[in-house]
Protein backbone atom coordinates (compact mmCIF):
# COMPACT_ATOMS: atom_id res chain seq x y z
CA UNK A 1 0.00 0.00 0.00
CA UNK A 2 1.34 3.73 -0.72
CA UNK A 3 1.31 6.07 1.85
CA UNK A 4 1.85 9.92 1.88
CA UNK A 5 2.36 9.93 5.15
CA UNK A 6 6.30 9.58 4.25
CA UNK A 7 7.93 12.72 4.43
CA UNK A 8 8.14 14.03 0.47
CA UNK A 9 11.71 15.45 1.23
CA UNK A 10 13.59 12.37 1.20
CA UNK A 11 11.34 10.58 -1.85
CA UNK A 12 13.26 11.04 -5.37
CA UNK A 13 10.25 11.59 -8.37
CA UNK A 14 9.40 8.93 -10.45
CA UNK A 15 12.53 7.85 -13.13
CA UNK A 16 12.22 9.39 -16.74
CA UNK A 17 12.39 7.67 -19.63
CA UNK A 18 14.67 9.14 -22.63
CA UNK A 19 13.47 11.98 -24.34
CA UNK A 20 14.80 15.04 -26.65
CA UNK A 21 15.88 17.52 -24.21
CA UNK A 22 13.88 20.61 -26.45
CA UNK A 23 11.71 18.66 -27.92
CA UNK A 24 10.91 16.18 -25.39
CA UNK A 25 8.38 13.67 -26.16
CA UNK A 26 5.44 15.48 -27.27
CA UNK A 27 5.89 13.99 -30.85
CA UNK A 28 6.32 10.81 -29.78
CA UNK A 29 3.30 11.00 -28.11
CA UNK A 30 1.40 12.75 -31.11
CA UNK A 31 2.42 9.80 -33.44
CA UNK A 32 1.15 6.79 -31.31
CA UNK A 33 0.02 7.53 -27.51
CA UNK A 34 -0.36 4.27 -26.47
CA UNK A 35 2.68 3.09 -27.66
CA UNK A 36 4.60 5.95 -26.38
CA UNK A 37 3.06 5.26 -22.69
CA UNK A 38 4.21 1.40 -22.88
CA UNK A 39 7.80 2.69 -23.99
CA UNK A 40 7.80 4.89 -20.96
CA UNK A 41 7.08 2.09 -18.78
CA UNK A 42 9.33 -0.18 -21.08
CA UNK A 43 12.58 2.16 -20.07
CA UNK A 44 11.60 3.65 -16.32
CA UNK A 45 8.87 1.15 -14.43
CA UNK A 46 5.17 1.48 -13.42
CA UNK A 47 5.71 5.06 -12.48
CA UNK A 48 7.59 7.68 -15.29
CA UNK A 49 8.33 11.17 -15.54
CA UNK A 50 8.52 12.01 -18.98
CA UNK A 51 9.53 15.50 -20.62
CA UNK A 52 6.65 16.61 -22.16
CA UNK A 53 7.96 19.93 -24.36
CA UNK A 54 10.85 21.55 -23.52
CA UNK A 55 10.51 22.14 -19.45
CA UNK A 56 7.23 21.05 -18.96
CA UNK A 57 6.61 17.56 -17.68
CA UNK A 58 4.25 14.80 -17.33
CA UNK A 59 3.48 11.94 -14.81
CA UNK A 60 2.25 8.24 -15.72
CA UNK A 61 1.56 5.77 -13.02
CA UNK A 62 0.31 2.33 -14.15
CA UNK A 63 0.21 0.08 -11.24
CA UNK A 64 -3.09 -0.74 -9.08
CA UNK A 65 -1.55 0.61 -6.53
CA UNK A 66 -1.31 4.34 -7.75
CA UNK A 67 -5.01 3.75 -9.03
CA UNK A 68 -6.01 2.99 -5.64
CA UNK A 69 -4.32 6.12 -4.33
CA UNK A 70 -5.21 8.42 -6.98
CA UNK A 71 -8.87 7.69 -7.70
CA UNK A 72 -9.63 6.72 -4.31
CA UNK A 73 -7.74 7.20 -1.33
CA UNK A 74 -6.48 10.98 -1.98
CA UNK A 75 -8.51 11.77 -5.33
CA UNK A 76 -9.90 15.03 -3.76
CA UNK A 77 -5.73 15.77 -4.47
CA UNK A 78 -6.29 14.63 -8.42
CA UNK A 79 -9.40 16.69 -10.49
CA UNK A 80 -10.41 17.09 -14.17
CA UNK A 81 -9.91 20.56 -13.77
CA UNK A 82 -7.75 22.45 -14.68
CA UNK A 83 -5.89 20.00 -16.11
CA UNK A 84 -4.97 20.53 -19.95
CA UNK A 85 -7.27 17.44 -21.03
CA UNK A 86 -10.32 18.32 -19.95
CA UNK A 87 -9.81 22.41 -20.57
CA UNK A 88 -9.34 21.54 -23.77
CA UNK A 89 -12.60 19.49 -24.11
CA UNK A 90 -14.26 22.46 -22.31
CA UNK A 91 -15.87 23.65 -25.60
CA UNK A 92 -17.20 19.68 -25.53
CA UNK A 93 -18.91 18.82 -22.74
CA UNK A 94 -18.63 22.37 -20.43
CA UNK A 95 -18.75 21.19 -16.57
CA UNK A 96 -20.65 18.12 -17.37
CA UNK A 97 -20.21 15.78 -15.09
CA UNK A 98 -17.47 14.26 -16.54
CA UNK A 99 -15.25 17.09 -16.00
CA UNK A 100 -16.68 18.50 -12.86
CA UNK A 101 -14.86 19.04 -9.62
CA UNK A 102 -16.09 19.69 -6.10
CA UNK A 103 -19.32 20.62 -4.59
CA UNK A 104 -20.62 21.37 -7.93
CA UNK A 105 -20.09 17.92 -9.07
CA UNK A 106 -21.33 16.24 -6.14
CA UNK A 107 -24.35 17.77 -6.47
CA UNK A 108 -25.08 17.36 -10.13
CA UNK A 109 -24.13 13.86 -9.35
CA UNK A 110 -26.29 12.93 -7.01
CA UNK A 111 -28.67 14.46 -8.72
CA UNK A 112 -28.37 12.32 -12.14
CA UNK A 113 -27.86 8.86 -9.66
CA UNK A 114 -31.47 7.82 -9.27
CA UNK A 115 -31.51 8.26 -13.21
CA UNK A 116 -29.11 4.93 -13.37
CA UNK A 117 -30.65 3.24 -10.39
CA UNK A 118 -31.15 -0.52 -11.08
CA UNK A 119 -35.23 -0.17 -11.45
CA UNK A 120 -34.82 2.26 -13.72
CA UNK A 121 -32.38 0.52 -16.07
CA UNK A 122 -34.59 -2.46 -16.01
CA UNK A 123 -37.67 -0.37 -17.43
CA UNK A 124 -34.30 0.75 -20.22
CA UNK A 125 -33.69 -2.91 -21.54
CA UNK A 126 -36.83 -2.98 -24.03
CA UNK A 127 -35.35 -0.01 -25.46
CA UNK A 128 -32.13 -1.69 -25.80
CA UNK A 129 -32.94 -4.97 -27.75
CA UNK A 130 -35.82 -3.15 -29.78
CA UNK A 131 -33.01 -1.29 -30.91
CA UNK A 132 -30.77 -3.89 -32.29
CA UNK A 133 -33.96 -5.43 -33.49
CA UNK A 134 -35.47 -2.72 -35.56
CA UNK A 135 -31.83 -3.29 -37.17
CA UNK A 136 -32.01 -7.36 -38.03
CA UNK A 137 -33.35 -6.96 -41.83
CA UNK A 138 -31.10 -4.56 -43.04
CA UNK A 139 -28.73 -6.75 -41.22
CA UNK A 140 -30.06 -9.88 -42.75
CA UNK A 141 -30.24 -8.51 -46.27
CA UNK A 142 -25.94 -7.59 -45.78
CA UNK A 143 -25.77 -11.16 -44.28
CA UNK A 144 -27.56 -12.13 -47.86
CA UNK A 145 -25.25 -10.27 -49.97
CA UNK A 146 -22.60 -11.26 -48.37
CA UNK A 147 -21.23 -7.37 -48.07
CA UNK A 148 -19.01 -6.65 -45.99
CA UNK A 149 -20.33 -3.18 -43.00
CA UNK A 150 -18.33 -1.01 -41.19
CA UNK A 151 -19.50 -2.42 -37.58
CA UNK A 152 -18.10 0.19 -35.61
CA UNK A 153 -20.33 2.83 -37.27
CA UNK A 154 -23.56 0.38 -37.41
CA UNK A 155 -22.77 0.11 -33.15
CA UNK A 156 -22.73 3.67 -32.83
CA UNK A 157 -26.07 4.56 -34.35
CA UNK A 158 -27.51 1.85 -32.26
CA UNK A 159 -25.75 2.97 -28.84
CA UNK A 160 -26.85 6.60 -29.80
CA UNK A 161 -30.38 5.59 -30.44
CA UNK A 162 -30.19 3.90 -27.14
CA UNK A 163 -28.78 6.48 -25.29
CA UNK A 164 -31.55 9.26 -26.69
CA UNK A 165 -34.32 7.24 -26.07
CA UNK A 166 -33.57 5.27 -22.52
CA UNK A 167 -32.55 8.62 -21.30
CA UNK A 168 -33.70 11.73 -22.97
CA UNK A 169 -36.75 10.04 -24.42
CA UNK A 170 -35.97 11.33 -27.99
CA UNK A 171 -35.68 9.81 -31.13
CA UNK A 172 -32.24 10.43 -32.95
CA UNK A 173 -32.24 8.15 -35.37
CA UNK A 174 -32.54 10.74 -38.15
CA UNK A 175 -29.71 12.74 -36.61
CA UNK A 176 -27.37 9.79 -35.64
CA UNK A 177 -25.30 9.67 -38.59
CA UNK A 178 -24.52 12.94 -38.69
CA UNK A 179 -23.98 13.17 -34.72
CA UNK A 180 -21.78 10.35 -34.90
CA UNK A 181 -19.65 12.27 -37.95
CA UNK A 182 -19.10 15.01 -35.85
CA UNK A 183 -18.38 12.60 -32.65
CA UNK A 184 -15.64 11.14 -35.01
CA UNK A 185 -13.86 14.26 -36.23
CA UNK A 186 -13.78 15.59 -32.94
CA UNK A 187 -12.68 12.93 -31.12
CA UNK A 188 -9.63 12.33 -33.45
CA UNK A 189 -9.10 16.02 -33.33
CA UNK A 190 -8.99 16.37 -29.96
CA UNK A 191 -6.50 13.62 -28.98
CA UNK A 192 -4.21 15.36 -31.14
CA UNK A 193 -4.73 18.44 -29.50
CA UNK A 194 -4.12 16.80 -26.31
CA UNK A 195 -0.86 15.93 -27.05
CA UNK A 196 0.02 18.87 -29.32
CA UNK A 197 1.99 21.34 -26.89
CA UNK A 198 0.66 24.24 -28.89
CA UNK A 199 -3.52 23.35 -29.15
CA UNK A 200 -3.91 25.23 -25.87
CA UNK A 201 -2.60 28.58 -27.27
CA UNK A 202 -4.30 27.77 -30.83
CA UNK A 203 -7.85 26.68 -29.85
CA UNK A 204 -8.15 30.62 -28.30
CA UNK A 205 -7.72 31.58 -32.01
CA UNK A 206 -10.72 31.44 -33.40
CA UNK A 207 -9.55 31.56 -37.31
CA UNK A 208 -6.93 28.37 -36.51
CA UNK A 209 -8.11 25.51 -38.60
CA UNK A 210 -8.57 22.87 -36.15
CA UNK A 211 -10.15 25.38 -34.21
CA UNK A 212 -12.67 26.44 -36.99
CA UNK A 213 -13.83 22.80 -37.49
CA UNK A 214 -14.34 21.97 -33.97
CA UNK A 215 -16.49 25.19 -33.25
CA UNK A 216 -18.74 24.07 -36.56
CA UNK A 217 -18.85 20.51 -35.04
CA UNK A 218 -20.25 21.89 -31.72
CA UNK A 219 -22.22 24.50 -32.95
CA UNK A 220 -24.27 21.49 -34.86
CA UNK A 221 -24.72 19.43 -31.90
CA UNK A 222 -25.62 22.55 -29.57
CA UNK A 223 -28.40 23.06 -32.09
CA UNK A 224 -29.37 19.75 -31.65
CA UNK A 225 -29.56 19.69 -27.80
CA UNK A 226 -30.67 23.06 -27.04
CA UNK A 227 -33.85 22.45 -29.43
CA UNK A 228 -33.88 18.70 -27.22
CA UNK A 229 -34.03 21.09 -24.39
CA UNK A 230 -36.46 23.41 -25.29
CA UNK A 231 -38.86 20.93 -26.36
CA UNK A 232 -39.18 19.21 -23.34
CA UNK A 233 -39.27 22.01 -21.37
CA UNK A 234 -42.09 23.86 -23.34
CA UNK A 235 -44.13 20.59 -23.23
CA UNK A 236 -44.78 21.10 -19.92
CA UNK A 237 -44.12 17.49 -18.31
CA UNK A 238 -40.83 16.73 -17.21
CA UNK A 239 -41.17 13.05 -17.34
CA UNK A 240 -39.22 10.81 -15.03
CA UNK A 241 -36.47 10.18 -17.40
CA UNK A 242 -33.12 11.86 -17.16
CA UNK A 243 -34.23 14.77 -18.49
CA UNK A 244 -36.87 15.14 -16.01
CA UNK A 245 -34.37 14.67 -13.33
CA UNK A 246 -32.31 17.12 -14.71
CA UNK A 247 -35.62 19.69 -15.56
CA UNK A 248 -36.67 19.75 -12.06
CA UNK A 249 -34.07 19.58 -10.03
CA UNK A 250 -33.81 22.78 -7.71
CA UNK A 251 -30.91 24.27 -5.56
CA UNK A 252 -31.73 23.38 -1.92
CA UNK A 253 -30.87 27.22 -0.57
CA UNK A 254 -32.47 29.31 -3.51
CA UNK A 255 -34.91 26.58 -5.18
CA UNK A 256 -33.77 27.61 -8.34
CA UNK A 257 -33.51 25.45 -11.53
CA UNK A 258 -30.36 24.70 -13.59
CA UNK A 259 -29.01 27.09 -16.15
CA UNK A 260 -29.54 26.31 -19.59
CA UNK A 261 -25.64 25.93 -19.96
CA UNK A 262 -25.48 23.50 -17.51
CA UNK A 263 -28.03 21.58 -18.55
CA UNK A 264 -26.40 21.40 -21.90
CA UNK A 265 -23.47 20.23 -20.58
CA UNK A 266 -25.04 17.48 -18.55
CA UNK A 267 -27.16 16.65 -21.53
CA UNK A 268 -24.06 16.63 -24.20
CA UNK A 269 -21.76 14.94 -21.50
CA UNK A 270 -24.46 11.78 -20.87
CA UNK A 271 -25.22 11.79 -24.36
CA UNK A 272 -21.45 11.41 -25.85
CA UNK A 273 -20.05 9.61 -22.43
CA UNK A 274 -23.87 7.36 -22.99
CA UNK A 275 -23.02 5.80 -26.53
CA UNK A 276 -19.24 6.59 -27.51
CA UNK A 277 -17.67 3.71 -25.08
CA UNK A 278 -20.41 1.52 -25.19
CA UNK A 279 -20.17 1.57 -28.79
CA UNK A 280 -16.49 0.18 -28.59
CA UNK A 281 -16.79 -2.30 -26.01
CA UNK A 282 -19.81 -3.90 -28.66
CA UNK A 283 -17.04 -3.34 -31.31
CA UNK A 284 -14.22 -5.24 -29.82
CA UNK A 285 -16.45 -8.10 -28.51
CA UNK A 286 -17.58 -9.35 -31.79
CA UNK A 287 -14.37 -8.76 -32.88
CA UNK A 288 -12.93 -11.15 -30.17
CA UNK A 289 -15.63 -13.58 -31.08
CA UNK A 290 -14.52 -13.73 -34.84
CA UNK A 291 -11.08 -14.12 -34.32
CA UNK A 292 -11.81 -17.28 -31.37
CA UNK A 293 -14.31 -19.64 -33.32
CA UNK A 294 -14.32 -22.05 -30.30
CA UNK A 295 -14.80 -19.19 -27.79
CA UNK A 296 -17.93 -17.62 -29.77
CA UNK A 297 -19.37 -21.18 -29.97
CA UNK A 298 -19.77 -21.50 -26.70
CA UNK A 299 -21.08 -17.80 -26.40
CA UNK A 300 -23.66 -19.36 -28.97
CA UNK A 301 -24.45 -22.45 -26.95
CA UNK A 302 -25.60 -20.17 -23.98
CA UNK A 303 -27.58 -17.72 -25.91
CA UNK A 304 -29.52 -20.46 -27.46
CA UNK A 305 -30.29 -22.86 -24.42
CA UNK A 306 -31.23 -19.11 -22.49
CA UNK A 307 -33.39 -17.90 -24.97
CA UNK A 308 -34.68 -20.33 -27.18
CA UNK A 309 -35.34 -18.36 -30.12
CA UNK A 310 -36.78 -14.96 -28.11
CA UNK A 311 -35.50 -11.69 -27.41
CA UNK A 312 -33.36 -11.17 -24.10
CA UNK A 313 -35.06 -9.28 -21.18
CA UNK A 314 -32.86 -7.72 -18.52
CA UNK A 315 -33.92 -11.08 -16.48
CA UNK A 316 -31.81 -13.18 -18.54
CA UNK A 317 -28.62 -11.46 -17.94
CA UNK A 318 -27.34 -13.68 -14.50
CA UNK A 319 -28.10 -16.24 -17.14
CA UNK A 320 -25.89 -15.65 -19.41
CA UNK A 321 -22.62 -15.79 -17.30
CA UNK A 322 -20.22 -16.99 -20.01
CA UNK A 323 -21.12 -13.87 -22.61
CA UNK A 324 -20.58 -11.88 -19.83
CA UNK A 325 -17.11 -13.13 -18.92
CA UNK A 326 -16.11 -12.64 -22.77
CA UNK A 327 -17.50 -9.14 -22.59
CA UNK A 328 -15.45 -8.74 -19.32
CA UNK A 329 -12.05 -10.12 -21.13
CA UNK A 330 -12.78 -8.14 -24.67
CA UNK A 331 -12.39 -4.70 -21.77
CA UNK A 332 -9.47 -5.93 -20.38
CA UNK A 333 -7.71 -6.25 -23.72
CA UNK A 334 -9.70 -3.32 -25.47
CA UNK A 335 -10.80 -0.82 -22.14
CA UNK A 336 -12.31 1.96 -24.28
CA UNK A 337 -11.50 4.45 -21.40
CA UNK A 338 -7.74 3.65 -21.63
CA UNK A 339 -5.92 6.18 -20.10
CA UNK A 340 -7.40 8.60 -17.50
CA UNK A 341 -6.41 11.90 -16.78
CA UNK A 342 -5.72 14.08 -13.59
CA UNK A 343 -4.48 17.29 -12.22
CA UNK A 344 -2.45 17.01 -9.14
CA UNK A 345 -3.24 20.35 -7.15
CA UNK A 346 -0.29 19.50 -4.60
CA UNK A 347 2.95 18.39 -4.34
CA UNK A 348 2.27 14.24 -3.34
CA UNK A 349 3.75 11.16 -2.97
CA UNK A 350 2.58 8.28 -5.04
CA UNK A 351 3.81 4.49 -4.59
CA UNK A 352 6.47 5.86 -2.40
CA UNK A 353 7.35 8.64 -5.59
CA UNK A 354 7.13 12.20 -5.18
CA UNK A 355 4.81 14.53 -7.41
CA UNK A 356 4.95 18.39 -7.64
CA UNK A 357 1.66 20.47 -7.22
CA UNK A 358 0.10 21.51 -10.66
CA UNK A 359 1.16 18.54 -12.39
CA UNK A 360 -0.25 16.91 -15.46
CA UNK A 361 -0.93 12.66 -14.08
CA UNK A 362 -1.99 9.98 -16.41
CA UNK A 363 -3.01 6.41 -15.91
CA UNK A 364 -3.33 4.22 -18.39
CA UNK A 365 -5.82 0.93 -17.67
CA UNK A 366 -4.55 -0.45 -20.93
CA UNK A 367 -1.27 -1.02 -19.83
CA UNK A 368 -2.04 -2.41 -16.72
CA UNK A 369 -4.80 -4.76 -18.09
CA UNK A 370 -1.91 -6.08 -20.80
CA UNK A 371 0.91 -6.12 -17.66
CA UNK A 372 2.77 -9.92 -17.52
CA UNK A 373 2.72 -8.80 -13.43
CA UNK A 374 -0.96 -8.71 -12.86
CA UNK A 375 -1.79 -11.47 -15.84
CA UNK A 376 -0.61 -14.51 -16.70
CA UNK A 377 -0.48 -15.12 -20.63
CA UNK A 378 -1.50 -11.13 -20.98
CA UNK A 379 -2.03 -10.87 -24.59
CA UNK A 380 -3.69 -14.38 -24.59
CA UNK A 381 -7.54 -14.22 -24.45
CA UNK A 382 -8.84 -15.75 -22.14
CA UNK A 383 -12.67 -15.22 -20.58
CA UNK A 384 -12.11 -17.78 -17.87
CA UNK A 385 -10.12 -15.43 -16.34
CA UNK A 386 -13.03 -13.68 -15.19
CA UNK A 387 -15.19 -16.41 -13.66
CA UNK A 388 -16.42 -16.56 -10.55
CA UNK A 389 -13.70 -18.82 -8.82
CA UNK A 390 -10.83 -16.38 -10.62
CA UNK A 391 -12.40 -12.64 -9.92
CA UNK A 392 -11.40 -12.77 -6.45
CA UNK A 393 -7.91 -13.42 -6.44
CA UNK A 394 -6.76 -10.30 -8.24
CA UNK A 395 -5.75 -6.86 -7.06
CA UNK A 396 -9.06 -4.53 -6.85
CA UNK A 397 -7.72 -2.24 -9.06
CA UNK A 398 -5.73 -4.29 -11.57
CA UNK A 399 -9.75 -4.08 -13.76
CA UNK A 400 -10.72 -0.76 -13.83
CA UNK A 401 -12.54 -0.60 -17.27
CA UNK A 402 -15.39 1.71 -15.65
CA UNK A 403 -12.47 3.51 -13.44
CA UNK A 404 -12.50 3.50 -9.59
CA UNK A 405 -13.22 5.48 -6.76
CA UNK A 406 -15.35 8.31 -6.60
CA UNK A 407 -15.52 9.28 -10.15
CA UNK A 408 -15.92 5.74 -11.29
CA UNK A 409 -18.59 5.84 -14.26
CA UNK A 410 -22.13 6.78 -13.31
CA UNK A 411 -23.40 4.31 -16.21
CA UNK A 412 -21.81 1.25 -15.42
CA UNK A 413 -24.92 -0.88 -14.50
CA UNK A 414 -26.57 0.88 -17.99
CA UNK A 415 -23.45 0.35 -19.71
CA UNK A 416 -23.38 -3.53 -18.83
CA UNK A 417 -27.20 -3.67 -19.60
CA UNK A 418 -26.83 -2.84 -22.61
CA UNK A 419 -24.03 -4.48 -23.86
CA UNK A 420 -24.94 -7.96 -22.39
CA UNK A 421 -28.46 -7.47 -24.07
CA UNK A 422 -27.73 -5.86 -27.61
CA UNK A 423 -24.53 -8.52 -27.77
CA UNK A 424 -26.92 -11.68 -26.71
CA UNK A 425 -29.96 -10.26 -29.43
CA UNK A 426 -27.16 -10.43 -31.90
CA UNK A 427 -25.50 -13.16 -31.37
CA UNK A 428 -28.43 -15.55 -31.10
CA UNK A 429 -29.09 -14.55 -35.34
CA UNK A 430 -25.52 -13.35 -36.72
CA UNK A 431 -22.00 -14.68 -36.58
CA UNK A 432 -19.72 -11.62 -37.58
CA UNK A 433 -17.23 -12.86 -39.91
CA UNK A 434 -13.77 -11.01 -40.42
CA UNK A 435 -12.72 -10.71 -44.28
CA UNK A 436 -9.41 -12.58 -45.03
CA UNK A 437 -6.13 -10.50 -44.06
CA UNK A 438 -7.68 -8.25 -41.74
CA UNK A 439 -6.25 -7.43 -38.41
CA UNK A 440 -7.59 -4.78 -36.31
CA UNK A 441 -5.43 -2.41 -34.63
CA UNK A 442 -6.21 -0.11 -32.01
CA UNK A 443 -6.21 3.65 -32.55
CA UNK A 444 -6.00 5.19 -29.59
CA UNK A 445 -7.98 8.18 -29.56
CA UNK A 446 -10.08 9.83 -26.41
CA UNK A 447 -10.99 6.59 -26.37
CA UNK A 448 -9.99 3.12 -28.04
CA UNK A 449 -11.18 3.21 -31.46
CA UNK A 450 -10.00 0.36 -33.98
CA UNK A 451 -8.48 1.37 -36.79
CA UNK A 452 -10.59 1.96 -40.34
CA UNK A 453 -13.63 1.50 -38.33
CA UNK A 454 -13.85 -2.22 -38.02
CA UNK A 455 -15.38 -3.91 -41.77
CA UNK A 456 -16.75 -7.16 -40.57
CA UNK A 457 -19.51 -9.27 -42.36
CA UNK A 458 -22.52 -10.87 -40.81
CA UNK A 459 -23.66 -14.06 -41.78
CA UNK A 460 -26.97 -15.75 -40.67
CA UNK A 461 -26.94 -18.87 -38.38
C1 LIG B 1 -18.63 0.15 -21.80
C2 LIG B 1 -19.08 1.35 -21.55
C3 LIG B 1 -18.42 2.37 -20.67
C4 LIG B 1 -17.12 2.45 -20.24
C5 LIG B 1 -15.98 1.51 -20.55
C6 LIG B 1 -17.03 3.64 -19.42
C7 LIG B 1 -15.88 4.05 -18.78
C8 LIG B 1 -15.82 5.13 -17.91
C9 LIG B 1 -14.67 5.46 -17.12
C10 LIG B 1 -13.33 4.75 -17.14
C11 LIG B 1 -15.00 6.56 -16.38
C12 LIG B 1 -14.10 7.26 -15.37
C13 LIG B 1 -13.34 8.38 -16.03
C14 LIG B 1 -12.31 8.99 -15.09
O1 LIG B 1 -12.12 8.53 -13.97
O2 LIG B 1 -11.66 9.93 -15.53
C15 LIG B 1 -16.35 6.93 -16.73
C16 LIG B 1 -17.02 8.02 -16.20
C17 LIG B 1 -18.27 8.39 -16.60
N1 LIG B 1 -19.12 7.69 -17.42
FE1 LIG B 1 -18.74 5.93 -18.32
N2 LIG B 1 -18.25 4.26 -19.39
C18 LIG B 1 -19.13 3.51 -20.13
C19 LIG B 1 -20.47 3.77 -20.32
C20 LIG B 1 -21.15 4.87 -19.85
C21 LIG B 1 -22.55 5.14 -20.03
C22 LIG B 1 -23.52 4.19 -20.74
C23 LIG B 1 -22.81 6.35 -19.47
C24 LIG B 1 -24.10 7.11 -19.35
C25 LIG B 1 -25.26 6.67 -19.71
C26 LIG B 1 -21.57 6.85 -18.91
C27 LIG B 1 -21.41 8.05 -18.26
C28 LIG B 1 -20.28 8.41 -17.56
C29 LIG B 1 -20.19 9.65 -16.78
C30 LIG B 1 -21.23 10.74 -16.68
C31 LIG B 1 -18.92 9.62 -16.18
C32 LIG B 1 -18.36 10.66 -15.21
C33 LIG B 1 -18.75 10.25 -13.82
C34 LIG B 1 -18.23 11.19 -12.74
O3 LIG B 1 -17.12 11.67 -12.84
O4 LIG B 1 -18.99 11.39 -11.78
N3 LIG B 1 -20.58 5.91 -19.16
N4 LIG B 1 -16.84 6.04 -17.64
Amino acid sequence: MVSAVVSMKRRPGPPSPRANRFFGTASRLRRNPLRCMQEFVDEAGPAAKYRFFARMWGYLFVHPDHYQYILQDNYKNFTKLPGPTFRLLYPLIGKGLLSNDGDSWLRQRRLAQPAFHRGQIQEMGRIMTAAAERRFSRWERAARAGEVVAFHREMMEMTLEIAGRALFSVDLTGEAREMGDAFGRLNELFVKMVVSPLSLYTMRVPFWPSTRRVTRDIGGLDRLIYSMIDRRRKSGAPGNDLMGMLLSARDEETGEGMDVKQLRDEVTTLLIAGHETTTLALTWFFYCLGRYPEIEAQVQEEVDRTLNGRMPTFEDIPKLVYLRQVLDETMRLYPPAYALSRWGNEADVIGGFSTPGNAIITLCPFITHRSPELWSRPLEFDPQRFSPANRSDRHRFAYIPFGAGPRQCIGEGFALTESVLVAAAIAQRFRLRIPDGYVAQVDPQITLHPKGGMPLRFELR
